[in-house]
């Protein structure tokens, strides 16, 4: 049989820990796949990519093709461009695209123009909500993908909806989870709850109660008075446990501007690397978030997550996690967050795991590949 040549692209923060656990499995069939990564630098800043590479085990990219920053057409055509020499110079069977950022779509746009099969991980999740750049990135790389593997049920309703044959989706699990179980067990010796001063007392394992924070999408962060609400909101919360709360670029370049009543406990922190992260998830009482991903870890973890958005396209982290919903609006917050810790109290917080959500998911995925050169 033929050795197959994949090429993985990544571009931004949340495609580094879903690639990192497919290429891992590839590797372990090196006479069956030859692995390029292709980096697209849509996320360029060390605390964006670079301390992912090593926190992730993941390879250097062999190709970087240095995009920056940008309004979404120049960051989209940038790629494309850029992209399109890449493609015709390495000629590979499949591209491995993940997720919904600008670089999955102008990846896979690329790929289906020149007759290049392409593979979307994480397929059909639909907010239903066209206003957000990564519905419509999610909508079109779905239309364009030759084979398409899901993460939870209502990604195969949706695909089969909007007319994907049935035969090109695959239910094969949540490769996020895949990574988190992995290096799960390098969170327990991290300094990190130590230096932001989160252990109950020196020398011991036990955690003081904390919220972690993390708040970056445009609907939240791009309007100077609803961002303003948001950290009231928060400084009002950390009266009664700290808040920590890594800031994205964009959130960050909003906040310079405001002028800020400081507050002991609410800790405002670089962006950090995924086992860090990862550390004060595990641990906290609660999250509050409008990140896609995070939802998806705090329901493995059974954290109780509040996602400050209308609506989530990973609707089973609320019918079997630990999810919720919450506008953004300071008195809904808090409600959500004192109910929260009511139900903590009581001891009446449900958990449970979604299907498939098992750290196997790339050794599915990785097993269709190979299945499907086979077949030709
Ligand atoms: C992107 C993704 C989003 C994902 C998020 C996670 C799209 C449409 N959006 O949003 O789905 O949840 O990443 O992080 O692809 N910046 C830096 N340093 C960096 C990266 C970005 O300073 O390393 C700045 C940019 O200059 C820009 C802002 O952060 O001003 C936003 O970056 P951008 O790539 O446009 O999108 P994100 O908001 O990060």
């Amino acid at each position: 049989m033929k050795s197959q040549k994949i090429m993985h692209i990544v571009g931004a923060r949340p495609n580094f820990m879903k690639v990192a656990p497919i290429m891992r499995e590839m590797r372990k069939y090196p006479d069956r796949f030859t692995q390029i990564l292709v980096h697209t630098g849509q996320h360029y800043d060390e605390s964006m990519s670079e301390v992912f590479f090593s926190d992730l085990d993941l390879p250097k990219p062999d190709i970087n093709l240095g995009v920056g920053s940008g309004t979404h057409a120049y960051q989209t055509a940038q790629i494309m461009l850029r992209f399109e020499s890449v493609l015709l110079e390495n000629r590979p069977d499949w591209v491995v695209v993940v997720g919904d950022v600008n670089s999955t779509i102008a990846c896979a746009l690329v790929c289906s123009k020149l007759g290049i099969r392409v593979a979307h991980v994480e397929a059909g999740l639909r907010s239903f909500d066209r206003t957000m750049p990564e519905e419509i990135n999610r909508i079109l790389t779905d239309q364009i993908s030759d084979v398409l593997f899901t993460t939870e049920e209502s990604a195969n309703e949706n695909l089969l909806r909007e007319g994907i044959p049935k035969e090109k989706i695959y239910f094969v699990g949540n490769v996020m989870i895949d990574t988190l179980v992995h290096l799960l067990p390098k969170t327990d010796n991290r300094l990190i709850l130590k230096e932001l001063g989160l252990l109950k007392s020196d020398g011991q394992a036990e955690t003081r109660s904390y919220m972690l924070v993390t708040m970056h999408r445009p609907s939240n962060v791009d309007n100077s008075e609803t961002l303003k609400e948001i950290i009231g909101t928060l400084i009002e919360l950390s009266k009664h446990m700290p808040v920590i709360f890594p800031v994205h670029p964009r959130t960050r370049g909003q906040i310079a501007d405001m002028d800020l009543q400081t507050s002991t406990s609410l800790i405002f922190l670089d962006p950090l690397g995924y086992l860090d992260f990862l550390t004060l998830m595990r641990h906290a009482k609660l999250v509050l978030t409008d990140s896609g991903g995070i939802q998806e870890e705090t329901t493995y973890l059974g954290v109780p997550c509040l996602t400050v958005r209308p609506n989530t396209e990973r609707p089973v982290t609320i019918s079997k996690g630990t999810n919720r919903l919450v506008e953004n609006d300071s008195r809904q917050i808090i409600e959500a967050v004192k109910d929260t810790m009511d139900n903590l109290s009581k001891g009446s917080m449900r958990r449970s795991i979604p299907e498939l959500w098992d750290g196997r998911a790339s050794q599915r995925i990785v097993e269709i590949l190979a299945n499907l050169a086979i077949g030709e």
